[in-house]
């Protein structure tokens, strides 16, 4: 059964669409062999119920919205369409059925999030604060015990299900941080979960989730396949779904970083720099952080190939990447959150989007910094702080960026190190067709010499 190859697994898996599973028994395991322990969607004999129609969404690509690295998409908040100051916003989030502003504030103050998160450290990035001529702040959530903040959000959630919803065990899909955070508070809290991961999942990743107890289950070509199989296994199985980013204790645990910066850094504070996928991470933060020190600005960053956040906010409502891209793992997703989008329409001040080389760029600066690598998505924050500071030429002034997570995938380094100058503008990365002809290469030289 473990015999099928990874190219043979992804095939199979791609002929049965995770919202019409059905048990079949002659489907091959969609295991790879390296992945042997893992158990498969087929091996659990489930009945599918066909999934309800989801409700169209407008369909946009990434490239509709082109602005200049650093300048601000601005949220409503900013156009003057939302709340006017921070003391407004307070009944309009109630609105449309999710938690109001004071509720999110006092479970924040509440969260339990310390059972196994640390209160991470708010460190000054010398150098860089030197090179922009403003004092950077980074938020060190790539020092978590799982190397992101993810665990903060799952943990809030999985700590306020009841006795008899624990022993029923939880089950969530990621490819990523969020399976880590959810296995070890199902660890700490002596509970069952299943973590769907989509098939392509490098195995240093579902290895690592594996190890902290958790049954993982390799299924789908995507993410989106592997959500239809863990929703359909959960209604079935009676188990928790804990989503990685829209529902409100998974974004008030998020929320508790919002609560730390405010303590441990007193005085004037420009702007809070915040990586974005499904928008649980920023909503959290900008649902504390505008209650209680409304003049900071809470600025999202996006990589331009996955803005589905600064989609959303200029057409006004959800919006579905036809594609995205998938540098940034931690934050590709087409569409955020209903909940998370509620929260930052309201109270995000907007969106700024870098590219694959600036985050690179950043990557580098960290591990120049404090010797430490982030991944893509936590080394995002960093490189929307800097083009902003640049882009409006911000002096003197107080900014902190989160550093998100540090699971970076070793591979990838060394796309990393060859991009990070380019990202620098220390290097340039042309692309041209030669003809095969004699004196080809030299004509191109020359031209080349010529534009120097
Ligand atoms: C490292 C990292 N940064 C940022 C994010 C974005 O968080 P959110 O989906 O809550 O916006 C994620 C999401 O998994 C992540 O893993």
């Amino acid at each position: 059964m473990a015999a099928a190859s990874t190219a043979t697994a992804a095939s199979h898996s791609a002929s049965f669409p995770a919202a019409s599973l059905r048990h079949d028994a002659r489907r091959p395991s969609c295991v790879a062999p390296a992945a042997a322990a893992a158990t498969t969607a087929a091996e659990t004999g489930l009945t599918a119920v066909p999934a309800p129609p989801p409700t169209p969404m407008l369909r946009v690509v990434p490239e509709s919205l082109q602005r200049d690295s650093g300048c601000l998409v601005a949220g409503f908040r900013e156009r003057g369409a939302g709340a006017a100051d921070g003391e407004g916003f307070g009944d309009a989030v109630g609105e449309g059925g999710g938690p109001g502003a004071m509720e999110y504030l006092t479970s924040v103050l509440s969260s339990k999030v310390y059972d196994v998160a640390i209160e991470s450290p708010l460190q000054l990035a010398t150098k860089l604060s030197d090179r922009l001529g403003v004092n950077l702040w980074i938020k060190r959530e790539d020092l978590q015990p799982v190397f992101s903040f993810k665990l903060r959000g799952a943990y809030n959630m999985m700590a306020k299900l009841s006795r008899e919803q624990l022993e029923r065990g939880v089950i969530c899909s990621s490819a990523g941080n969020h399976a880590q955070g959810v296995a070890l508070s199902a660890q700490r809290l002596g509970c069952d979960a299943v973590i769907v991961m989509p098939v392509t999942t490098p195995e240093i990743k579902w290895k690592s989730v594996e190890r902290l107890g958790a049954t993982v289950v390799l299924e789908g070509d995507s993410y989106d396949e592997a959500q239809s199989y863990a929703k359909l296994r959960c209604q079935q199985e009676g188990r928790t779904f804990v989503p990685p980013f829209d529902h409100p204790d998974v974004i008030t645990g998020q929320g508790t970083i919002g609560m730390e910066i405010v303590r441990q850094l007193q005085g004037p504070l420009h702007a809070i720099f915040v990586p974005v996928g499904g928008g649980g991470l920023i909503a959290g933060i900008a649902a504390y952080v505008k209650r209680v020190r409304p003049e900071v600005k809470i600025i999202g960053v996006e990589p331009s190939d996955a803005n589905a956040m600064a989609l959303s906010l200029c057409h006004g409502k959800r919006v579905m990447l036809e594609h995205v891209g998938g540098f940034a793992d931690g934050v590709a997703v087409k569409a955020v959150g209903e909940e998370t989008f509620r929260l930052c329409r309201e109270l995000v001040d907007g969106i700024v989007m870098v590219s694959r080389d600036a985050i690179c760029a950043s990557i580098k600066d960290m591990f120049e910094e404090k010797r430490s690598i982030l991944e893509p998505a936590g080394a995002l924050a960093l490189a929307g702080a800097e083009a902003y500071c640049k882009y409006y030429n911000l002096k003197g002034e107080t900014v902190v960026a989160i550093t998100s997570g540090a699971n970076m995938n070793f591979d990838r380094l060394r796309l990393v190190t060859e991009l990070a100058d380019v990202g620098r503008k220390r290097e340039a990365v042309l692309a041209t067709f030669l003809p095969e002809r004699q004196g080809s290469f030299k004509k191109f030289t020359e031209l080349v010499c010529h534009m120097r």
